[in-house]
């Protein structure tokens, strides 16, 4: 059986559920700003499936995926290649399928630093910095952020063994160190709190360590929402400096992923602005 191929470029986001992804607008946004001649699928695909899907994304003449949760670990098995980060990161966000080959990256780490460095005009340099959580989002953010040279970085967790590993991981890069959020070491507030926990997905509210924050704060969290995830309404009420979400994350990590396939970095800003969801 012969399976249907059509000539213009196909790209796709797959993830489980997907509904919800802006990824296709932003990358229709980005083709029509570059002059890009593509289409961008949403691809909803259960995770005892995502082999299958990628492969036959491959052979119908698919160009690149965009991969979402949950399946950003499991991908990075099946890839050929990958990037240094997304090795470190141990998670793939990216492919490009090159003739047989499929290449792996991950977009997401760079995509934050954008976001923080330019668009928010952040500096990282000295920088103390907190990340609430310590599963794959922070596993892909850290070395990242490590590499701008910040003053500390303080991996908080309830379950401080896996904050630990990502600090035996990620030790000999920089000044790592991990704990619980009852005992986040706060005798200097932060200049940056990320929430990389999944807790705000689950209405959950754990218990953000408030001492951490004060009036010179970032709060970042990487999670987006039409309306303001709980905890950038916590940080607000803690009276933080700035409180945003991932939007802007978003946007710049998927213009990385575009100039991967197609060579040509989109300009985000005005993606930003016409998605109505400016940082
Ligand atoms: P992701 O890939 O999005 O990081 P994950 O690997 O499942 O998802 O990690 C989720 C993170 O959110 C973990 O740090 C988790 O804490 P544990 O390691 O203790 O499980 C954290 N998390 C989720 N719900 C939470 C809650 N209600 N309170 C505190 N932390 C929570």
């Amino acid at each position: 059986m012969t399976e249907a191929t059509t000539t213009i470029d196909r790209y796709g986001v797959m993830g489980y559920p997907i509904s919800h992804s802006r990824s296709p607008v932003i990358h229709r946004l980005f083709a029509l700003q570059t002059g890009q001649n593509l289409q961008y699928e949403l691809l909803q695909v259960a995770p005892e499936n995502l082999e299958k899907a990628v492969r036959q994304f491959q052979r119908t003449g698919g160009k690149g995926l965009n991969i979402t949760v949950p399946h950003k670990s499991e991908v990075a098995r099946l890839v050929d290649q990958m990037s240094a980060r997304a090795s470190t990161a141990g998670a793939v966000n990216t492919i490009a399928f090159r003739g047989t080959e499929i290449y792996g990256d991950n977009t997401d780490g760079i995509g934050l630093l954008r976001d923080l460095g330019v668009n928010l005009g952040i500096t990282l340099e000295d920088a103390r910095i907190l990340i609430l959580g310590a599963g794959g989002a922070t596993r892909g953010i850290v070395g990242p952020l490590l590499e701008m040279q910040p003053k500390a970085l303080v991996i908080a967790n309830r379950t401080i063994d896996k904050a630990q590993a990502l600090v035996d991981q990620f030790k000999s890069q920089g000044p790592v160190s991990a704990c619980h959020f009852n005992v986040v070491p706060v005798t200097q507030s932060y200049d940056l709190v990320i929430n990389a926990t999944s807790a705000g997905l689950k209405g959950e509210a754990p218990p953000y360590p408030a001492a951490a924050i004060s009036e010179q704060t970032l709060c970042y969290d990487l999670s987006y929402g039409l309306n303001p995830t709980p905890f950038s309404v916590w940080a607000r009420e803690q009276g933080a400096a700035k409180s945003v979400m991932g939007w802007g994350m978003l946007v710049e990590q998927a213009a990385e992923s575009f100039n991967l396939w197609r060579g040509i970095r989109p300009d985000t800003a005005p993606v930003l602005k016409q998605m109505h969801i400016n940082a």
